[in-house]
Parts: C-alpha cells; structure tokens; sequence
C-alpha cells in the first residue's frame, strides 16, 4: 500500500462539507454520547438513497439524527424515513435537528423501541432501503429483518463493519469483532445479494437485494 493511503482516506472523508443542519445534529449527538456517523458514510448514505430514488427508508439507530438528514437529503422530496431507536431522549434530540433543518414532520416516523419488537411488525418488500446503525450485538438479526423488508433492487447498508480497524487484523478475536467479520462474509457471499465494502468512516457495507 502506497504510504499517501491514509492522506487520502483523510482527503475522502473531508471531501464533503457537512451542511450546518448535519454539524448542530452531530455535535447533539456527540453530547449524548451516540456516535454519529462520520461524513464519508453520510455522503455514501445520500448517494445511495438518491441512486435508488429511496421513497421508502427504515433506519435502526437514529442516535441525534445525522445519518437521517443525510438520507433524507437524498430521497426524494415525498421520501419518509422510518427510524428507530431504543432512547427517547436521543429521539427528543433528533426531532429537534429535523425540526432545525426545516424538515416537515410527515418526512419521519420515529418509532421509540427496541429494534428487535419494531422489525417484525414492518411489512416484506414494502422498503427501498434499509440503514443498520444500532447495537452490534443485535446486527445479525437486524440484517435478517432488513433481507426481508427490503424489496428486490433495494439496499441495505451496515455501518461500522471494520470496527474500529479490528476486522481486518486476524489477531483481532474479541466477540463483537468476530461477529461482524462473519455478518460481512455471510453477506458477501449470499447469492440473492449484490455485495461491496466500502472503507469509508468505520466501514459501510452495501447490499443490493438480487431475489
Ligand atoms: C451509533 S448510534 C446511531 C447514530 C446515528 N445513526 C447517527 O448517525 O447519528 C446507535 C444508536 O442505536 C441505538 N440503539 C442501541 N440499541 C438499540 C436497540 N436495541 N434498538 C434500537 N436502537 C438501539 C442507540 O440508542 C443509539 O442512538
């Protein structure tokens, strides 16, 4: 690897300016102490929902909102993100930044619960993308849900997939590594699914749903 590698992942990440609507929702979110999405992953979640004209969206995560406004950016102007976290305050701190952004309320359903309660009741096929953002733990079963709502030609995007740099390093053996080097290896290699992973942030890995 040429050693300018980690200048242009730097160079990457800073090439999109956060809109000053995302800044005040990441620096809500760093005060709640959920990390918030780093610009690189944000970008690639607009291009996404944009790519695929994204009526539809589930998010599991919505920490203080940034990775929402990103993806709502991206989807069209009728476009509802559905999101889902388990904390009300982090939800009284995402509401304040959709409200901020000059978002109108009917573009989010935010439901307050555990992701593993809310996923079962959302409809097969009825989601154009699906976000996964929330406890790594739970990610396994997340993506299960997220293979089944989202429709054929849909994405489903995983963030945090090289986990703090710990995927790539074999050494790295410790249980949330472990699993989310399996979860990426699974996807990979799923034949009804069209795979990447892109080194953008932590890791964001994109699925497209073939069948
Ligand atoms: C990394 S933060 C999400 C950051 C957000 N996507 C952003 O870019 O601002 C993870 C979020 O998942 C939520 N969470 C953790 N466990 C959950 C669960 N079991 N069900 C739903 N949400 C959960 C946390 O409350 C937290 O807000």
């Amino acid at each position: 690897m040429s050693v300018q590698k980690p200048a242009s992942w730097i160079y990457t990440e800073d090439f999109l300016t956060e809109p000053p609507a995302v800044e005040a929702a990441r620096r809500r979110g760093e005060e709640l102490g959920c990390t918030p999405v780093l610009p690189g992953v944000g970008g690639a979640l607009r291009l996404l929902a944009a790519s695929v004209q994204a009526h539809t969206v589930v998010e599991i995560g919505t920490g203080a909102g940034v990775s929402a406004l990103w993806l709502l950016d991206g989807m069209p102007a009728d476009g509802v993100l559905t999101t889902i976290d388990i904390e009300a305050a982090h939800h009284r701190a995402a509401r304040q930044s959709f409200s901020a952004a000059g978002l109108a309320p009917q573009r989010t359903r935010i439901i307050t619960g555990q992701a593993l309660d809310v996923l079962p009741r959302l409809a097969d096929g009825a989601y154009d993308m699906v976000v996964v953002d929330g406890d790594k733990r739970e990610y396994p079963a997340y993506v299960e849900q997220a293979l089944r709502i989202v429709r054929i030609g849909g994405v489903v995007a995983v963030d945090n997939m090289l986990w703090h740099d710990k995927v790539a390093d074999p050494a790295a053996r410790d249980e949330t590594t472990t699993l989310l080097r399996t979860l990426g290896k699974r996807l990979r290699d799923d034949e009804h699914l069209q795979t990447t992973l892109l080194p953008v942030g932590d890791g964001l890995l994109v699925a497209v749903r073939k069948a």
